[in-house]
């Protein structure tokens, strides 16, 4: 058993938190303690923002909230809020909007997947209902954009532009490609849509509210959306991941509810038997379990789509644009945020939650 260990050092890089593994060692030291006060903040502010006097909207908005969360969007904008004047008042109120937001999709998104289990606990719409989880991400928008609205209409036009762009690519998802669109291309531009936008929004936000160059503000757009792309995609590994315990989430839980994911559609594009009879096996459960049978009946496929090439292609394309946002970031001078920036996009495509 031992053997089959990794080593100390590993184990514990995998078990430290995102932050950490983005700053690791002496040059970044004091960047670390800098992101890390700001995200200290910015759980201040969101543990005050979701108060709600209605006990029950207070429980069910507090529920996700309190069930963990990785916080890349606030520790970005918290990041290229550095290339300004910093951490400012608009930057910790935009970054916990921005949170919010996430928030409130996700609440939105599990009702929309099917997903019973989210941040390792059953999703909200499995205690509630689907009624009570719709309202409570309604009610995290709204309160996502009063907080928009101290920082002024700048603000609020980044976020409504953005929200539009993630409902969008939420509802091209739900629709589907139309005859004529080739499945992978609108699957990324979904991607973009769905994840990059908000992500792509995170990074702009510090720009926009530490009065940084406005000169970095394109560029932060183009690598947040980039490694927005990166972090989806790899998020469709993470799906057939079998440690729901390091994910939060049950493996396959997108496939089996008909929602594809890239290692799904590139088993559409393959010529190799074993992955084209993989597909029509993953096609035939969909179709059962959309008619009620037990989504178990998927679990063997789940297994062997996490071991088919389609999911080290996936893998692939993920470090492919990661590379392409660290190339967008050209235009930002060299320096600790920008080295941060570079190991943020390898940190999201080595994840493993
Ligand atoms: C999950 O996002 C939803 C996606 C857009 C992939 P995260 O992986 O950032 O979720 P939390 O906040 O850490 O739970
Ligand atoms: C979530 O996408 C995107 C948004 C919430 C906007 P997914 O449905 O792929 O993410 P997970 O796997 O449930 O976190
Ligand atoms: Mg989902
Ligand atoms: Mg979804």
């Amino acid at each position: 058993m031992t053997a089959s260990l990794p080593a100390s050092g590993e184990r514990l890089s995998a078990q430290l938190g995102l932050t950490e593994r983005v700053l690791a060692g002496p040059r970044m030291r004091k960047l670390l303690g800098v992101v890390e006060d700001g995200l200290d903040r910015v759980e201040d502010t969101l543990a005050r923002e979701l108060r709600v006097s209605d006990a029950l909207a207070d429980a069910t908005t507090r529920y996700l909230y309190e069930a963990g969360g990785k916080r890349v969007r606030p520790m970005l904008t918290l990041l290229t809020a550095q290339l300004g004047e910093g951490t400012t008042p608009n930057v910790i109120a935009g970054a916990t909007a921005l949170e919010m937001t996430h928030l409130g999709s996700l609440y939105h998104d599990d009702v929309m997947d099917g997903a019973d289990v989210r941040r390792g606990v059953p999703s909200a719409h499995a205690v509630w209902g689907n009624s009570v989880a719709i309202l409570t991400g309604d009610l995290l928008f709204s309160r996502a954009s009063q907080l928009m609205a101290q920082i002024g209409e700048r603000a609020i036009r980044l976020q409504a532009d953005t929200f539009e762009r993630l409902v969008l690519g939420q509802m091209h998802e739900t629709v589907g490609a139309q005859a004529g669109d080739d499945p992978v291309q609108f699957y990324l531009k979904v991607l973009a849509d769905k994840t990059g936008s908000l992500i792509a929004a995170s990074a702009q936000a510090g720009i926009l509210f530490s009065d940084a160059p406005s000169e970095y503000r394109l560029p932060m757009l183009e690598y947040g959306e980039k490694v927005g792309i990166a972090f989806q995609l790899l998020d469709d590994v993470i799906d057939l991941s079998p440690n729901p315990d390091e994910t939060g989430k049950v493996p396959g839980t997108d496939l089996r509810a008909g929602v594809p994911t890239m290692p799904y559609l590139l088993l559409g594009r393959t010529s190799d038997p074993a992955s084209r009879a993989l597909k029509a096996t993953i096609d035939d459960g969909v179709a059962r379990i959309a008619d009620g049978a037990d989504p178990a009946i998927l679990d063997e496929a789940m297994t062997h789509l996490r071991d088919d090439p389609a999911t080290a292609e996936t893998r692939r394309q993920a470090y492919e644009w990661a590379d392409a946002a660290v190339a967008a970031l050209d235009p930002i001078p060299s320096g600790v945020v920008r080295d941060a920036l570079v190991k943020l996009s390898h940190v999201i495509v080595d994840r493993s939650s």
